[in-house]
């Protein structure tokens, strides 16, 4: 049985599907990052204007998709039209945002783990949570595995925690706000995420100690990625999929040989 202390993730997870080799937060990059041997993805989540869950990291559509707007005021009939790959290199042109559901069927079917990260159009927290909870229940079942939600938002783990409370939380960390740590507990949060310059040996020994995984972001470089695996983190995230190799278990500065298929 599934329950809230199985760690669903392994300790390599690639950022945004496949950092920037591919259209972030697309189904290529995570086909990238597949291919190049990652088996461990993040994602940033938030909702349509029709409470459709789809991927994107901004609030607005500008950078990716080259279109005026709030994204999640918009309706997925709409945004599912976008060209998300052209800003990024005429090979990906005409790459559509995917919805979760999408990005769910990918993971599935080809075994891998996905770090949900909840991000809220502004306004939209405890809501978006909970929709990202519901929408996973149906696409995974009562009891998913290889999954883990996380938000800088503590509202949405909040919204998330009603609707799916056996899916595992982590809280996201810029920076060390006042009452972080009670807010962790209080959601039952069961990691900490942190961006990698705020994890230190205490912090490792604070949430070891209390019995959740130390992880962070955005780790690009080998000496970073080296002096965080010293202080026995649970995890990395990082865009540089084709500098560490997940597949030999450790810092590698080399390519991972793309496999056929994935
Ligand atoms: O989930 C970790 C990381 O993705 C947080 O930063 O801005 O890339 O979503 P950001
Ligand atoms: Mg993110």
């Amino acid at each position: 049985m599934h329950t809230m202390t199985d760690w669903p993730l392994p300790f390599w997870i690639a950022h945004r599907g496949a950092g920037k080799r591919a259209p972030e937060n697309t189904l290529a990059a995570f086909r990238t990052g597949a291919m190049h041997g990652w088996r461990a993805f993040e994602c940033d989540v938030k909702t349509s204007a029709d409470g459709v869950p789809f991927l994107l990291h901004d609030d607005t559509l500008l950078r990716t998709a080259g279109q005026p707007g709030v994204a999640g005021e918009q309706p997925w009939s709409d945004l599912s039209r976008l060209d998300a790959g052209s800003w990024h290199s005429p090979a990906f042109a005409g790459e559509p945002i995917p919805s979760l559901d999408a990005v769910a069927a990918f993971v599935q079917r080809n075994g891998l783990a996905l770090n949900i990260e909840i991000k809220p159009t502004p306004g939209q927290e405890e809501a978006t949570g909970v929709a990202v909870g519901q929408a996973c229940l149906r696409l995974w079942g009562g009891a998913p595995e290889r999954l883990l939600f996380s938000s800088f938002r503590p509202e949405s783990l909040k919204g998330a925690s009603r609707s799916a409370p056996g899916v595992p939380r982590g809280l996201l960390l810029d920076r060390l706000w006042t009452g972080w740590w009670d807010v962790a507990q209080s959601l039952g949060c069961v990691a900490v995420i942190t961006n990698h310059r705020l994890m230190d040996a205490a912090m490792v020994r604070q949430l070891h100690g209390a019995g959740l995984r130390a992880l962070c972001y955005t780790v690009n470089e080998v000496e970073d990625a080296q002096r965080l695996l010293d202080l026995g983190v649970d995890g990395l995230i990082t865009d540089a999929i084709d500098r560490f190799a997940p597949a030999l278990g450790g810092v590698e500065a080399a390519v991972c040989p793309p496999k056929s298929g994935v």
